[in-house]
């Protein structure tokens, strides 16, 4: 499995970058403050999908904390795949402020959750890791 080094120095709170990784997207982002607590506040049992989807921990609820890269819940790093058809959703966009895949109007939201739509999964949190302050290591 191809592992890339992606340099986020540049990328700061309330933005996010895209790069390709084994031919799909992957979106890192800097989440606000307000974006984390928004996503920190929401009741897992309420979720569609209550699974977190993430690689790098299995099988563990949909918490902000078992979706973010690291502990302050900044760095949120996930396929930019829509989990129901594929395509790739638009950030900072839909109802819960979060990503929008305008195919079939999948809401997903802070944490790159699914809230409302077709898609029945989160978006994949791929396995991620930090390599130094600056630099995210994807694979
Ligand atoms: Fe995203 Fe259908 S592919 S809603």
């Amino acid at each position: 499995l191809a592992s890339i080094r992606v340099d986020i120095s540049a990328v700061n709170p309330g933005t996010q970058i895209t790069v390709l990784w084994q031919g799909k997207p992957v979106f890192i982002r800097s989440r606000t403050e307000d974006e984390i607590a928004e996503a920190r506040a929401v009741d897992v049992d309420s979720l569609p999908d209550s699974e977190a989807n993430n690689e790098n921990l299995g099988d563990v609820p949909a918490t902000d904390e078992n979706r973010a890269l690291d502990e302050s819940g900044q760095w949120l790093v996930q396929m930019g795949v829509c989990t129901h058809l594929g395509c790739v959703p638009l950030g900072e966009a839909g109802d819960f402020g979060g990503w929008f895949c305008p195919c079939h109007g999948s809401h997903y939201d802070t944490a790159g959750r699914i809230r409302r739509g077709p898609a029945p999964r989160n978006l994949p949190v791929p396995i991620a890791s930090f390599v130094d302050d600056t630099t995210i290591q994807l694979g």
